[in-house]
């Protein structure tokens, strides 16, 4: 699974062969600049989930609910989730444990297949105290594997990892008959998940331990930007291939010769 938020980053998501886009609320830090997830609501959700969906992707869409999309009511969790449905998305994926077992149960009674999401979840930042590594102990990895299993009972068809111990990441896919899927949750997963921006090391600010950059995109664009930059100023473009020109006949008419 990988992320994407617009329609060229949905096509280069589905075209090298991903089998999840992730609409994720990360889209709040990586296109928007917040420096954190809480800053984006379910219809800027519905506006990125839609970009993607126009691309018609093989790759199926899952979309973020925001950060108090789901937490008020039932009602209003069904409507949220439904918002990003008809956005285009095939499922959506929220953040938490056992506490928000009513609300997938809601989710999934409206034939939307819900996604979880425990261990590191961002929307917890401040209840957290940061974005902490979790489950470190005994006592909070048995935790997380109950909440797993709960939500696994509760109806998700697979359920996000975030930066939890290898160990507890492994007991967690032991656990559950569903598919987890880590980031910064080690190798015993069943699937991994990268922010698209880390992947191509678009997002140049300090990465987590468990990125990995696949590409040095920003570099290759402030470059590209940097020669146009350039030959703008030095007069080298636009050249004349890269113009348009008026006929003979109308230059003629013009009274202009030949340029
Ligand atoms: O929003 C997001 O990108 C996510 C991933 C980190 C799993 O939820």
């Amino acid at each position: 699974m990988v992320t994407a938020y617009d329609a060229p980053s949905a096509r280069v998501v589905s075209e090298a062969g991903a089998d999840l886009i992730l609409v994720g609320d990360s889209v709040a830090m990586v296109v928007l600049g917040y420096d954190d997830t809480l800053q984006v609501t379910v219809n800027d959700m519905a506006h990125h989930t839609a970009a993607v969906a126009r691309t018609k992707p093989e790759a199926h869409i899952v979309a973020d609910l925001p950060w108090m999309s789901y937490h008020v009511s039932a009602e209003e969790t069904v409507q949220n989730a439904a918002l990003l449905i008809r956005a285009g998305a095939q499922s959506v994926k929220l953040e938490g444990g056992r506490k928000r077992l009513p609300m997938i149960e809601r989710i999934r009674d409206a034939e939307i297949p819900v996604m979880g999401h425990i261990g590191l979840t961002p929307q917890s930042l401040h209840a957290m105290g940061g974005f902490k590594v979790q489950g470190r102990h005994a006592e909070a990895a048995r935790r997380l594997v109950q909440a797993a299993k709960s939500l696994s009972h509760a109806g998700c068809y697979a359920i996000v990892l975030e930066g939890v111990p290898v160990q507890v990441a492994e007991m967690v896919t032991e656990a559950v008959e569903i598919p987890t899927i880590g980031i910064g949750a080690g190798p015993h997963c069943d699937g991994q998940v990268l922010v698209y921006h880390d992947l191509l090391g678009l997002e140049t600010r300090l990465a987590a331990k468990f990125v990995r950059r696949y590409a040095d995109l920003d570099t290759l664009a402030t470059e590209a930007v940097r020669c146009f930059a350039d030959d703008v100023r030095s007069g080298a473009f636009p050249s004349s291939r890269e113009s348009y020109h008026l006929s003979e006949v109308e230059l003629a008419a013009l009274g202009i010769s030949g340029l």
